[in-house]
Parts: structure tokens; C-alpha cells; sequence
């Protein structure tokens, strides 16, 4: 790891990466990249690069684990061994699998899980080169796919994260930010401007504090249009590649804030209050156990199944 640098902000107010405070790395994203998945996004945010993909809804084996009332939504956040200077030791550790319990959990106020009882979702959020920020590009990415796949929701879901170095607050940490600033705090906001997520490490005044939320909240607001953007650009088939570039897209996203900003996400037609209580009642799943397999193999249950009860072939 280099060393903790003697200033991040210049005497012209801007970082070690010639950014404003207020500024984001660029963002590219595109859709549809695995065949095999329902949907999938490759992101990449600065020098992040990260692959989602969404497999459902499809049956869950097994059955034991299935909701009455309620599809489970599984997310699995994983860095690639490679994707860090020192290698990562493969397989869960305490951090991605709480990484991955809060994603999951940043999903749930959009997505219409009531529509598919006894079925599963599965979100895999790949990291193949990190570079600070990974929780938030990963859940960037896996709103996109989630939104390729078809998935029933109420609107998009945004991640960014807010930090301090040099007593001033920054937008968007890059690497010397994150490992040496004094705070680090991702959030995501729902299309509705509902959070989802917060998280915090360091420490804020109250002043700050109130801040930084409007600093996320208007970082998340940027990547909404751009997510909306990629998503009519491969549903309208405006252009011919999936590619957005942030650049490309900054100045419209006020517009597109405006705009019909369903027209990404897919929307049933009615949309059921009692969602979000019913999902109260689903268990964790995504909290990966150490020592057990991250996801149960298919076996077969303790009680006699009739023939309907075995397992079918995936439809992913
Ligand atoms: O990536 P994110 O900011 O969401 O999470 P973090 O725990 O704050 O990690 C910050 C950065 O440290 C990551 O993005 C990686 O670049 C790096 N890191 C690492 O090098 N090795 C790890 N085991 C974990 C994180």
C-alpha cells in the first residue's frame, strides 16, 4: 500500500486525481454482456471494473427455503482474487458477506417480491479490479442487471459514497481517499429518494453529516440518469452500441431526471403496499456462513417428493 499522501486537496481545491470535491469518477456501463444470465451489467467507475449478473426469478431448491408469499432475493458481493494488489484469498470473508447482506437489503424497498412466491433471485456482483468505492459500483451494477433481467420493480437503485480528507468533504472516493481520509460513508437512494442503504466509517460533525447525505443524494441522482440512459439506449435501441459514457451523459441527466424516468425500469401494472411488510418476514439468506456452501446444493428434501418436486432445469 503507498503511503498516506501529505495533502489530498491543492491549493486549487482539487484531488490527487484532478477531480473536484463535488466530482465523480467516470462511469461506464454496459448491458446484456452475459449470454447465460437474465441480466447482467459490466460497470466500470474510475479504475473499478465489475461484472453483475441476475439468474431469475426461477424455482428454489430447496423447497424448505422457498416463501410463501414472497420471491428471496439472494446477493452475492465477491472481489476476485486478482482484483486488489495483494491477493485476495477466494471464498467469503466477514467483509463481503456483509457487504453482501446490506445490498441485498438496498434492494428490497424496489423490488416487487411479492410477484413471485416460492421462486429465487440470484444477484452475483463480481469485482475484477478494485479501486475503493467497489460496495457502491458493485450495487450500481447489479441494478442494471436486475433492470436487464426484466425484474419487476419500483425504480432503479444508485450507490455513491461521500468522504472527508483535509477537513473538506469529497464525493466519490478514490483509492489514498478511502485507505487514508477520515470518513467514508456510501449510501443509495431508490428512484423515489427513498434510502436504502447507509453506511459509515469515521466520523462527521452533524453539519457534515447533513452534507454529505445531499452530496450522495445528488451523486446518486446523477448515476440514476445515467442508469436510465443505458437502459433506453438498449431497450430503444437509440444507439448501436450498449457502451454510456458518464461524460457523454452528464448534462442530460437533469433532463432525464425530468423526464419519464419509468421508462428503464420494468413496472407491473399495480404495485401491492403490502410489499415491503412482507418483507419483513424473509429470512436472510444472503448471510453466507463461513463454513457452509454460499448457496444449498439442490438435494433432495427428507420427506418422499412426488415427481413435480424435483428439481427442474434451471430457466435462467
Ligand atoms: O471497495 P469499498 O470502498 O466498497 O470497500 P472498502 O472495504 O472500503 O475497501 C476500499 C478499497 O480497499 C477497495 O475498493 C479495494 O481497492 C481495497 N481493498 C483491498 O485492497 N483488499 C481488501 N481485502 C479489501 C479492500
Amino acid at each position: 500500500m503507498s503511503d498516506k499522501p501529505e495533502k489530498f486537496i491543492d491549493e486549487n481545491g482539487l484531488r490527487l486525481d484532478g477531480r473536484q470535491v463535488d466530482e465523480m469518477r467516470p462511469m461506464k456501463m454496459e448491458l446484456g454482456v452475459i449470454s447465460r444470465a437474465d441480466g447482467s451489467c459490466y460497470l466500470e467507475w474510475g479504475k473499478n471494473k465489475v461484472m453483475a449478473a441476475v439468474y431469475g426469478p426461477r424455482e428454489l431448491h430447496p423447497r424448505r427455503m422457498q416463501k410463501a408469499d414472497s420471491v428471496l432475493i439472494r446477493y452475492r458481493y465477491n472481489m476476485a482474487a486478482f482484483s486488489v494488489e495483494d491477493r485476495i484469498r477466494p471464498g467469503p470473508n466477514r467483509r463481503s458477506i456483509e457487504i453482501s447482506k446490506v445490498s441485498r437489503e438496498a434492494f428490497e424497498p424496489v423490488v416487487l417480491t411479492h410477484l413471485y412466491p416460492g421462486a429465487v433471485i440470484d444477484v452475483f456482483a463480481e469485482v475484477l479490479q478494485a479501486d475503493a468505492g467497489t460496495r457502491t459500483a458493485a450495487i450500481n451494477a447489479a441494478s442494471m442487471a436486475l433492470a436487464d433481467a426484466g425484474i419487476p420493480m419500483k425504480g432503479l437503485v444508485a450507490a455513491c459514497a461521500v468522504g472527508k480528507v483535509d477537513g473538506q468533504l469529497v464525493l466519490d472516493l478514490n483509492k489514498a481517499e478511502d485507505n487514508f481520509g477520515d470518513a467514508d460513508f456510501p449510501m443509495t437512494f431508490t428512484q423515489d429518494g427513498e434510502v436504502s442503504l447507509v453506511q459509515m466509517d469515521g466520523n462527521f460533525t452533524q453539519e457534515e453529516f447533513k452534507q454529505a447525505v445531499e452530496m450522495c443524494k445528488e451523486g446518486c441522482q446523477k448515476i440514476l440518469g445515467m442508469q436510465q440512459e443505458a437502459l433506453r439506449n438498449k431497450f430503444a435501441g437509440e444507439l448501436s452500441t450498449d457502451e454510456v459514457d458518464v461524460e457523454l451523459i452528464e448534462e442530460d441527466v437533469v433532463e432525464a431526471e425530468s423526464d419519464d424516468v419509468d421508462e428503464g425500469a420494468a413496472e407491473p401494472e399495480e404495485v401491492d403496499e403490502d410489499v415491503e411488510e412482507s418483507q419483513d418476514d424473509v429470512e436472510d439468506h444472503s448471510m453466507i456462513k463461513a463454513d457452509e456452501p454460499e448457496f444449498e446444493e439442490d438435494e433432495p428434501e427428507d420427506e418422499p417428493e412426488s415427481e413435480e418436486d424435483e428439481p427442474e432445469e434451471e430457466t435462467a
